[in-house]
């Protein structure tokens, strides 16, 4: 199988996973990036049959919108189910790097208020130790010389990521090289520095569940 019938397979093993337990009342968070884009797509023939929708960035909440599917604002929302997401890189314990994208920090705060945070990801995302996929980082303009220098302090390669701008109006700095053994440890230490708005090491707040799709099927692994 493709990378790109992989990610379909588990978009479609998400939505078949949520899709009984929806009610009409029901918001769902929806993430960002090619395997999301899959999700929404499935999730749309189900479009009458939940309230609507979270987007964890501009792009999402076109695509969502497309299909018809109502999109709110987050502080309209007192109560979500279910967030899904892909993943960049996921270690055993459901730890993950994510904002190849750039959507990071939106992805993180729709993670927080969601229950049950579900990880939809192709077997080539699944590693040992994180990092050797680059850590996006989100952080302020003007701090970007500073984050940078404290960065090297933490034995990483900064690396302005050229020419994007985040939905939030901000840089992205990708670190490589990076040790991340201790991922919630690597994840405070990198949002303690000032001018970082948050980091793409989900390690405080990991998936709840992960569907990975392999070329033997669409396993589902649980924290
Ligand atoms: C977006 O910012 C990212 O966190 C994505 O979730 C991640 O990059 C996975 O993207 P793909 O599904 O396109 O591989």
């Amino acid at each position: 199988m493709t990378q790109d019938e992989l990610k379909q397979a588990v978009a479609k093993a998400a939505v078949d996973y949520i899709a009984p337990k929806l009610e009409r009342s029901s918001i769902v968070g929806v993430g960002t990036g090619s395997t999301a884009n899959f999700f929404i797509d499935y999730l749309a023939q189900y479009k009458d049959d939940f309230g609507g929708a979270v987007a964890s960035s501009e792009a999402t909440a076109e695509r969502l919108k497309k299909h018809g599917i109502q999109v709110y604002d987050l502080n309209s929302i007192s109560e979500m189910e279910f967030y899904v997401d892909g993943a960049d890189e996921t270690n055993e314990h459901l730890e993950l790097i994510k904002g190849g994208g750039g959507a990071l920090t939106r992805e993180k705060i729709v993670a927080a208020v969601a229950k049950t945070f579900i990880c939809i990801a192709d077997e080539s995302k699944q590693v040992g130790i994180l990092g050797d996929f680059p850590l996006p980082v989100e952080v302020i303009p003007m701090a970007r010389s500073h984050v940078g220098r404290e960065i090297v302090k933490l034995g990483g390669d900064p690396v302005y990521r050229d020419g994007v701008t985040t939905d939030n109006g901000n840089i992205i700095i990708d670190i490589h090289h990076l040790d991340i053994s201790r991922p919630v440890q690597v994840e405070e230490q990198l949002n303690n520095i000032v001018g970082v708005v948050t980091n793409g090491l989900f390690a405080r707040r990991p998936a709840d569940l992960l569907l990975l799709g392999t070329s033997e099927g669409v396993k589902t692994i649980s924290r």
